[in-house]
């Protein structure tokens, strides 16, 4: 929600600050700004509605110079995406241009008190008024020193806040602070950059310091990294090495990047399982579970918290964990589990999944079970991001940066994490026969070869998407392993092309569904040979009955489904319990296709951003 950045340096502001936003934009991207000290020390300010393209067609060649600049670009939560409400925002006296992420939840009460004081307000946000805020505390200080005045200010604040922030009194400095939304400085030599996350930075330095809630960093030409906190403590940090491979993500010859995450899944998984998992004697070794293992195996029960995809991928995570392990495995919307009152104790081990690591709700579960005393295990893909840094321990998906706001490979990286976790368990506890273990580790090691053949279906896919252009809505079934799955090829459906679709246990379909059904409904069914096929044959013919349109997902050489069914798509045998990492591959394409053939911007859907850091 809302990307930020800024620059201090020798370079010229301007393309560091828009490239960085460029790489940011899958936080949010109905508007953008960019504030720059220019050459002649004024401070110049842009701004406009829609994507960092559409504020660099309205800069055009208007004063870009400048060594001092921070940018912004924006997901709307208080106010319209307009030019108006578009970040930076500059106070009443012009002294302070700020861009924030985040939420002020004391907002109006502030902007109230200010306006009594005669300050007037030009936009409809909540960051104008701390912006205002610390204008005001700024004509109340006797000094002039910036970091006091923020100290000031952010007391006074309730919520989340990454800012970074423009002093004119003060031109050669530039300054930031945090409370619950990610802050990356990076530090180049005589240069910072700061970032929402750590990607922008890293295409110009590896060495980044992580700001810390309440910190506030103080960044000036010739001068060393001054960090303090809300309590004018001086703050020490250790100086992050990120790898080279972060940096820069292009689209490789793809024409968006989801399409291109789709494809890197075969590669992906096999970076998943690096180190992990020993093709030869067929084993899994994760450092985390060794490392936590009495504690992981004492545990009463698994909780999982997660939201959106990564909340799909913890559906599997459930099964994995009572089928191999034989841990009793609850799963809820870390939105909901925050505000229940949870009953969490000590012997409750919480497993966090996320791929960004910064998704607010997520965090605040993770905070709580904490509090209670569980201890927690994060799955992240976003290197040293929030989540990973305030759990107990965890394991990476090491899937690389994911652009599209669709996730595709990150769910897939989760649900093999899952899967190892579980497997790896199972052997500690001996809850499933050597045997099985070996035949499932095996079998793992083959994903990335049995994704690419499930790939194939690539052109066909697109071929027939152009059919369901039409469909106003699709329903997604599945049954046991395929279940998440059908949720999960539903709600990249929605978010994509915008077509309503709605996943359903296959059996559950009698319950409701089946009454939608009709010549004009596609039915995506998944529909692999499993335990469960027999039942999901007959539901395909329930549907059929009722001149529904079938799209089955089936195991190649499927001869019976494939002659009820309309339209087949094969995917390659596997075990029931790997089958996810397969059978979603197809869905994700059908998603992607339909989105393109009816225009839509895949990488950028409308409203939806990739990071959620507000609740
Ligand atoms: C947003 C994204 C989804 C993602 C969800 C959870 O809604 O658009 O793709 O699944 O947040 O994000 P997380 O980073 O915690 O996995």
């Amino acid at each position: 929600m809302c990307g930020i950045t800024g620059y201090l340096g020798g370079k010229d502001a301007y393309p560091v600050l828009v490239d960085g936003l460029k790489q940011l934009e899958y936080r949010g991207y109905d508007s953008a700004g960019v504030a720059l000290v220019s050459d002649s020390g004024k401070l110049n300010v842009y701004k406009e509605k829609g994507k960092v393209s559409d504020l660099e067609d309205y800069i055009g060649d208007k004063d870009r110079s400048g060594h001092v600049g921070i940018a912004h670009t924006r997901w709307a939560t208080h106010g319209e995406p307009c030019a108006r409400n578009a970040h930076p925002h500059v106070s009443a006296s012009g002294r302070f241009a700020i861009v924030h992420n985040g939420i002020i939840e004391n907002y109006s009460v502030i902007k109230e008190n200010l306006e009594r004081k005669g300050y007037v307000f030009s936009s409809s946000t909540d960051t104008e008024a701390l912006v205002q805020l610390i204008d005001y505390m700024s004509s109340r200080q006797e000094s002039s020193d910036t970091v006091s005045i923020l100290q000031a200010a952010l007391r006074e604040v309730v919520g989340a806040y990454a800012i970074a922030l423009i002093d004119m009194e003060h031109p050669d400095c530039l300054y930031a602070a945090r409370k619950s939304s990610p802050l990356v400085i990076g530090i180049g030599d005589g240069e910072f950059y700061l970032a929402s996350d750590v990607n922008p930075v890293a295409s110009y330095t590896e060495h980044v310091i992580f700001l810390e809630d309440e910190e506030i960093a103080q960044m000036c030409c010739g001068e060393p990294l001054r960090i303090v906190n809300l309590a004018n403590d001086e703050c020490r940090h250790e100086v992050t090495t990120v790898p080279k491979s972060l940096g820069k993500v292009q689209k490789g010859g793809f024409g968006h990047y989801m399409l291109k995450e789709i494809y890197e899944q075969p590669d992906c998984i096999r970076d998943c399982m690096r180190g992990r998992v020993n093709i030869e004697d067929k084993t899994v070794f994760m450092s985390a579970v060794h490392e936590h293992r009495d504690r992981l195996l004492s545990a009463g029960r698994f909780i999982i918290v997660a939201c959106g995809t990564s909340w799909h991928a913890g559906l599997i995570g459930k099964q994995l964990f009572e089928n191999l392990c034989q841990i009793p495995t609850e799963v809820a919307y870390a939105s909901e589990f925050r505000y229940s009152n949870p009953v969490v104790g000590s012997r409750d081990v919480v497993f966090a999944i996320s791929q960004s690591g910064e998704t607010a709700d997520t965090l605040a579960a993770v905070e709580l079970a904490r509090s209670k005393g569980a201890f927690v295990y994060g799955i992240c893909n976003a290197v040293g991001s929030s989540i990973p840094r305030s759990t107990d321990t965890g394991s990476y998906i090491h899937v690389g940066p994911e652009i599209g706001v669709a996730s595709t490979k990150a769910f897939t990286g989760q649900v093999t994490v899952l899967t190892m976790i579980a497997l790896d368990l199972a052997r500690e506890k001996h809850s499933i026969a050597d045997s099985v273990y070996h035949e499932i580790v095996g079998e793992l090691a083959r994903i990335p070869y049995k994704m690419k053949s499930a790939l194939r279906s690539d052109e066909r896919i697109a071929a027939l998407s152009g059919i369901f252009t039409y469909a106003r809505n699709f329903i997604y079934l599945g049954r046991g392993y395929s279940y998440p799955v059908a949720l999960e090829g539903a709600l990249k459906l929605k978010e994509i092309s915008y077509i309503h679709a709605e996943g359903y246990p296959a059996a559950e379909m009698k319950h409701g569904p089946i009454a939608l059904i009709d010549e004009e409904m596609p039915v995506v069914i998944i529909a692999t040979r499993n335990a469960l096929y027999g039942k999901v044959l007959s539901n395909v013919q329930e549907i059929k009955a009722r001149k529904g349109r079938v799209i089955a997902v089936v195991s190649e050489g499927d001869d019976v489904i494939s002659r009820i069914a309309d339209t087949v798509i094969e995917v390659p045998s596997s075990l029931e319990c790997l089958d996810p990492l397969l059978s979603t591959i197809p869905l994700q394409l059908l998603a992607y296709h339909i989105a393109v053939c009816k225009g839509k911007d895949v990488d950028r859907p409308r409203n939806l951003a990739k990071s959620v850091t507000v609740e």
